[in-house]
């Protein structure tokens, strides 16, 4: 029986030296890994009163619209600077090296509406901090962020927690 972690590549200095790379394409890639690994993410919000399911580009949308229709609740995508149509708000934030920037549309989420953050992996914390202000800036609510891998030592967890956010992972290193 093979778990989560199994269907996990780790590839050892990519995309340079030092980093560890941990890709869910491998796990996306299999429909038990990719079930596994729903149904994992999924379990703690069943009951927790989640109106919208939002993920982060790219990879955060693979698995966020997944767990959006497993918990039968709308997509809202979080993009890359310059991809969404209509009114759009956008965050920078910080990446290794320079800056990047997420847009999000302004007139989707309702004020009020309770929101789940979700991605691939978590490392600084940028990327969901970001993606936090952009839903609370139109008045919703962030109410917790699910990872698959969350990397402790990078300090994303602490982070997100420093700012009294939930955070749900489910690999940890
Ligand atoms: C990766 C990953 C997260 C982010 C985590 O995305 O999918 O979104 O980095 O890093 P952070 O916690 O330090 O912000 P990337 O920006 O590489 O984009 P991709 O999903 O398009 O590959
Ligand atoms: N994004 C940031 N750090 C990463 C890592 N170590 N593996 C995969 N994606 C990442």
């Amino acid at each position: 029986m093979k778990t989560l972690e199994d269907y996990i590549r780790v590839t050892p200095d990519f995309p340079k030296p030092g980093i560890v790379f941990r890709d869910i394409s491998t796990l996306v890639a299999d429909p038990d890994g990719m079930r596994l690994c729903v149904s994992q993410l999924a379990e703690p919000y069943r009951a927790a009163g989640i109106d919208r399911v939002a993920g982060l580009e790219a990879r955060g949308f693979i698995l966020g619209a997944a767990l959006a229709l497993e918990l039968g609740k709308g997509f809202l995508p979080i993009r890359k600077k310059g991809k969404l149509s209509g009114p759009v708000i956008g965050e920078s934030y910080a990446l290794e090296y320079g800056e990047a920037e997420i847009e999000m549309n302004d007139d989707v989420l309702r004020p009020g509406e309770r929101v789940l953050m979700v991605d691939d992996l978590l490392a600084t914390g940028g990327t969901a901090e970001a993606g936090i202000n952009l839903v609370e800036r139109v008045g919703a609510k962030v109410v917790s962020c699910a990872f698959v891998v969350d990397l402790l030592d990078v300090g994303g967890r602490a982070r997100l927690e420093g700012r009294g956010m939930e955070v749900f992972s489910l690999l940890r290193y």
